[in-house]
């Protein structure tokens, strides 16, 4: 399949380099192709954007929440569908995959709804024939820059709010997932949504760079590695953009003498390996309390050896391929830092060395991790998990929050008092209480820290804080 970029409401293909996308579980198996966008057609989706706005802010807020209600019905009805493409180009599991599928629905629905709450606030004036107010005006047009783990979950839920808020967008998907991209850009436009109000450009760092630096576009939200997002960071704040970005972590699953082991055990497996570890939320490190480490390892290694590695589209499948063959590369390298002291790979998910068979990979667990090694300071992005034994609370919470990074962790404890104290002391954008460090609903806010996070949170009313600014109006 020959993939297009979208601008105006026109597919147009690119002029730069030919990209070829392969299934990562039958890589012989080409997914989808397409030319990159060369920097003209970057220039002509920002100014579709710039030109579309004043329209689209101008529409009916309904109007707006009926493209994204409808939205939301089309991508119920192709779950199946579009839940095997997502499989096929990313890798996941189907069941993931269709999962994803109906979270994206659930977040376009969700933002249908958000349209009728309050757009401003009413003050009083210190003129008698004076009226103060506020209204949330549209903060774009927006670039949104997305990354391949969640292809449509993520792009859905800075879309949505973008959409409805009355912005216009320059969305650049990930190289890696341009079908889903162009899948949820259909659904859109079969919607109702107006030719120039979304555009897709494909393309990788280059496109990215030069829609940072369009004239036209005002705020950018962007997901991925914390490296990359730096540097958009940096570009927006030299152009004075409105910036957020979802970046990396190392999330730690703390287990304290009290806890429940099989809860945790079943928690810190699911955390770590489910999407074969590929979510910046993964589980990546437990600090476990000295007294119940080999009881807690055992059963992690129990429940990480039940798991089945195999074609995604099999329904017995729980960890698909990897996305690319890069990311075996990095789960071979932090699995051979390890070692000194009493340090060792206890189970080696033996990531494939020959990938044309495949990008397949196992969960490896580490014992003893030392915090220096990679997989203990380093995003690796894989169905990795490395065990510390720790000694009591406060050694294990100073042990969170001296890491560079902060999005998410758990704690497991049955000790009301330390349940109580997490939320207080540990570093952390998103903390689980005896659950596992993954997950987001749509309408709570989500995001990090430190190396994590920059410029506020996702979703749920976070995500009209940064989708508009406040216009404050004094009417006499
Ligand atoms: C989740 O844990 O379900 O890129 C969501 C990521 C995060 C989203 C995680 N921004 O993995």
């Amino acid at each position: 399949m020959n993939l297009s970029s979208m601008v105006d409401g026109e597919w147009i293909a690119g002029s730069g380099p030919e990209i070829v996308n392969r299934n990562p579980a039958r890589p012989q198996e080409v997914v989808a192709s397409y030319r990159e966008v060369a920097c003209d057609l970057v220039d002509l989706a920002a100014d579709a954007a710039a030109r579309s706005a004043m329209g689209w802010r101008r529409t009916s807020v309904h109007q707006r929440a009926a493209v994204l209600d409808g939205a939301g019905d089309l991508l119920a009805r192709r779950r199946e569908d579009l839940g095997r493409e997502l499989s096929q180009e990313e890798g996941k599991p189907l069941r993931e995959g269709i999962a994803e599928v109906d979270r994206a629905a659930r977040i376009f629905r969700y933002y249908a709804a958000e349209a009728d709450r309050d757009v401003g606030a009413v003050f009083a004036s210190a003129r008698p024939s004076e009226r103060v107010y506020t209204r949330q005006v549209p903060v774009g047009p927006v670039a949104l820059v997305t990354p391949w783990n969640f292809p449509i979950a993520i792009p859905a839920w800075k879309l949505a709010p973008a959409l409805v808020y009355g912005n216009t967008v320059v969305w650049k998907p990930s190289p890696v997932t341009p079908k889903l991209a162009v899948r949820l850009s259909e659904v859109l436009l079969e919607a109702g949504l107006p030719d120039g109000v979304l555009n897709v450009v494909l393309g990788g760092a280059d496109t990215a760079r030069r829609l940072l630096e369009r004239p036209t576009i005002r705020a950018c939200s962007f997901t991925g590695s914390t490296a990359v997002g730096r540097s958009v960071v940096a570009s927006a704040a030299r152009r004075g953009l409105k910036v957020q970005a979802e970046m990396g972590g190392i999330n730690v699953a703390v287990v304290m003498a009290d806890a429940d082991l099989d809860v945790a055990a079943q928690a810190i497996v699911q955390g770590a390996m489910g999407s074969t570890g590929q979510k910046c939320t993964a589980t990546s490190r437990v600090l476990v309390d000295g007294a119940v480490h080999g009881e807690l390892l055992e059963r992690i290694v129990a429940g990480c050896r039940a798991l089945r590695v195999g074609d995604p589209l099999d329904a017995d499948t729980d960890l698909g391929p990897v996305a690319t063959p890069g990311q075996l590369q990095t789960i071979r390298a932090a699995l051979d830092d390890v070692g000194g002291g009493r340090s060792r790979v206890l189970l080696d998910g033996d990531p494939a060395r020959d990938p044309s068979a495949g990008y397949f990979v196992g969960p490896s667990i580490i014992d003893d991790a030392d915090g220096r090694h990679r997989v203990s300071a380093e995003e690796v992005f894989g169905p990795v998990v490395a065990v510390t034994p720790v000694h009591g609370r406060d050694a294990a919470f100073a042990e969170v929050n001296a890491g560079e990074f902060g999005l998410s962790a758990s704690v497991f404890t049955t000790d009301l008092a330390t349940a109580e104290l997490a939320p207080e002391c540990l570093d952390v954008g998103v903390l689980h209480i005896n659950s596992e460090t993954t997950g987001a609903e749509p309408h709570v806010p989500f995001g990090g820290m430190k190396a994590s996070g920059w410029g506020g949170r996702e979703q749920g009313r976070a995500a009209r804080d940064f989708y508009t600014e406040t216009r404050t109006v004094y009417v006499s």
